[in-house]
């Protein structure tokens, strides 16, 4: 057996973003041994990708927020499809986990009178993002890591986790290699929270790196979990266009909280014409009124249509390309230059001014950008139980962009944030809590064999498919047909290619060793990669409307009906299957809440 480094903890936590960092703090405050896996360097998550702020209803700028009205936006905007409970659950706990991390040393921007200020985002009724700059991710990553290290969790870096292992029915260890050596090593807890991120890297254009293959997903699905709501990608309306070199790359909706406006190659606001009939009257009407708004104007505070939520702003910038009305290189121009001076921009936008500038050789300071959809984040993953993330599986938690619920059908900018710090923390709790009851289990030597054999397969091959060839194929197919638009014949062809490439990379080789090996790393992510992509694709097409982030030319109504359900897959006699699976029904006086307000 090759396994020359094995570690035992009490609770294990995959991932180290927001929500895995959060998650180890709070283990570590049980007292409890927390070993943090990270599969890059710690500090590199897709956490650092939500630029633009954290939402939290901490009522700063405008007085009338509360946890209501964040709870309303969040149903409102994940069209009905949110677990609610774990929509208030977020409401009302995300402003003592914002004032938590400042209490930890994040330095959020501030108001002039100098307490935390708080932007404007699409889908918030108020300006709730708390930030910092365009960094706002990367300062909560600093300040979270900081934290857990400083607490006492043990880090083990570029570390691939490959394999879950239950023992008795309860999860109990993890199998992974370590990049630099290909060496493999063996994790044993007494519970496991999955803090993975998402499956951003199955398509071409993505703001998503290397790291976001749907690992925790698929290792979960594998045990037993369930998958929920995998239809639901969002598209973020805001990447970069231009040069192809970095096509994909976020562009905050930041931009357009600080006054960017989007318009057409006819010089035309082209957001008015797609204010969706729920959203009527929430939003301005003409420019001069959302002028007024962004000038400080709040009397009716009706935003401008450029802040109406991610999915409606991503299927418009696709109308107008469609349309002819594109930009020259197939996006939209989003412009803040219009609206603010140069000092305003360099100093909200610091990121966004150095992007343009180094990789587009363009001065948003002075010029429009060029935009359009970027595949950004999964609102679907593993299903967990409301109040404590644990998956199906006793002793397996979720939290982040890996566990599903919260979002619905489409998820708001700084829902993400807010999402890993509170759920983060819940599952770290509830973790720490199952594994004081709970054994270090045997992992059996000869499951461990079998996970090592396959892992190693591709190296005992000659000839055959290269995994990187495999890879640009997946992302051609779920770029072509599992993007922002679908139809039934696009998503029945997407389904049979996967299970093509699934079959393809069962005869791919590598060669080389096993020290960063990028052909056999390629190789052991497109196992996820393939497995959640199917289950993405499935999920598509049996949600026969369009809805939040799911558009499907050929069922273009959103369907009361299929409000009721969100779509679960789960493995039945060996095959993969999609089914209906109710939603919780939502308690009258919330109902009341989100369809009337507070
Ligand atoms: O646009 C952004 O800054 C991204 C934020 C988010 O995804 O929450």
């Amino acid at each position: 057996m090759e396994i020359r480094e094995r570690y035992d903890h009490d609770v294990l936590v995959i991932g180290a973003g927001g929500a895995g960092l959060r998650a180890a703090i709070a283990a570590q405050e049980e007292g409890l041994s927390v070993g943090l896996v990270c599969k890059s360097l710690l500090g590199k998550a897709h956490t650092v990708m939500a630029e633009g702020g954290i939402a939290a209803a901490l009522g700063v700028v405008r007085d009338e927020d509360n946890w209501r009205v964040h709870f309303r936006d969040t149903m409102r905007g994940g069209k009905g499809l949110n677990d609610y409970r774990m929509a208030q659950i977020h409401a009302t706990e995300a402003p003592d986990r914002v004032r938590e991390m400042e209490g930890w040393g994040a330095l959020f921007d501030r108001t002039d009178d100098g307490r935390m200020n708080q932007r404007p985002f699409g889908g918030h009724t108020y300006a709730r993002l708390a930030h910092v700059g365009d960094r706002t991710g990367l300062e909560l990553i600093r300040t979270l890591q900081d934290h857990a290290v400083h607490e006492g969790a043990d880090v083990y870096m570029e570390c691939t986790i490959v394999k879950l292992f239950a023992v008795d029915g309860r999860v109990a260890g993890a199998l992974g290699y370590w990049r630099p050596t290909g060496e493999f090593v063996l994790f044993r807890a007494r519970s496991i929270v999955l803090a993975t991120g998402g499956i951003g890297k199955a398509w071409k254009v993505t703001s998503n790196s290397w790291e976001y293959s749907g690992d925790g997903m698929a290792m979960a699905y594998d045990l037993g979990a369930e998958l929920l709501g995998l239809e639901f990608v969002q598209f973020h309306p805001t990447g970069m266009v231009w040069p192809p070199s970095v096509r994909g790359t976020l562009v905050t909706e930041g931009v357009r909280g600080e006054g960017g406006i989007l318009t057409n190659s006819e010089g035309e606001r082209f957001m008015f014409r797609y204010v969706p009939e729920m959203f009527q009257g929430d939003y301005a009407e003409t420019e001069d009124e959302a002028d007024r708004w962004v000038g400080g104007d709040r009397v009716n505070n009706r935003r401008p249509p450029e802040l109406l939520t991610r999915d409606v702003v991503a299927k418009a910038i696709t109308a107008e390309v469609e349309a002819g009305r594109g930009s020259p290189h197939g996006g939209a121009f989003l412009d803040i230059a219009a609206k603010r001076s140069p000092e305003y921009i360099k100093k909200k936008l610091p990121s966004m001014y150095h992007q343009f500038k180094e990789l587009a050789e363009v001065d948003i300071t002075a010029q429009a950008m060029e935009v359009g959809p970027t595949t950004h984040y999964v609102m679907g993953g593993i299903k967990v139980h409301p109040e404590t993330a644990e998956t199906a599986v006793p002793g397996l938690y979720a939290a982040g962009e890996v566990a599903a619920g919260l979002h619905g059908g489409n998820r708001l900018g700084g829902n993400s944030l807010s999402d890993l710090v509170v759920f983060g923390k819940r599952a770290g709790e509830a973790a720490a809590k199952s594994a004081t009851a709970a054994e270090l289990a045997e992992i059996s030597e000869s499951d461990l064999e079998t996970a090592i054999t396959e892992s190693l397969a591709p190296f005992q091959r000659q000839g055959g498919h290269n995994p990187f060839e495999v890879q640009e194929q997946l992302q051609r197919v779920m770029q072509d047909k599992v993007g922002i638009a679908r139809t039934a014949e696009g998503l029945q062809e997407a389904i049979e290619d996967v299970r093509g490439l699934r079959g393809s990379l069962k005869a791919c080789s590598v060669s080389g060793d096993r020290a960063y090996n990028p052909g056999w790393n390629t190789w052991l992510d497109l196992r996820s990669l393939l497995l959640v992509s199917e289950a993405v694709a499935i999920s598509a097409l049996g949600r026969e409307e369009t809805r939040g982030a799911h558009t499907r030319i050929d069922f273009p109504e959103t369907d009361p009906e299929q409000q009721k359900n969100n779509t679960l897959v789960t493995e039945e006699d060996g095959r993969m299957v999609a089914r209906k699976d109710p939603i919780p029904v939502v308690p009258e006086d919330l109902q009341t809440l989100i369809k009337e307000g507070v």
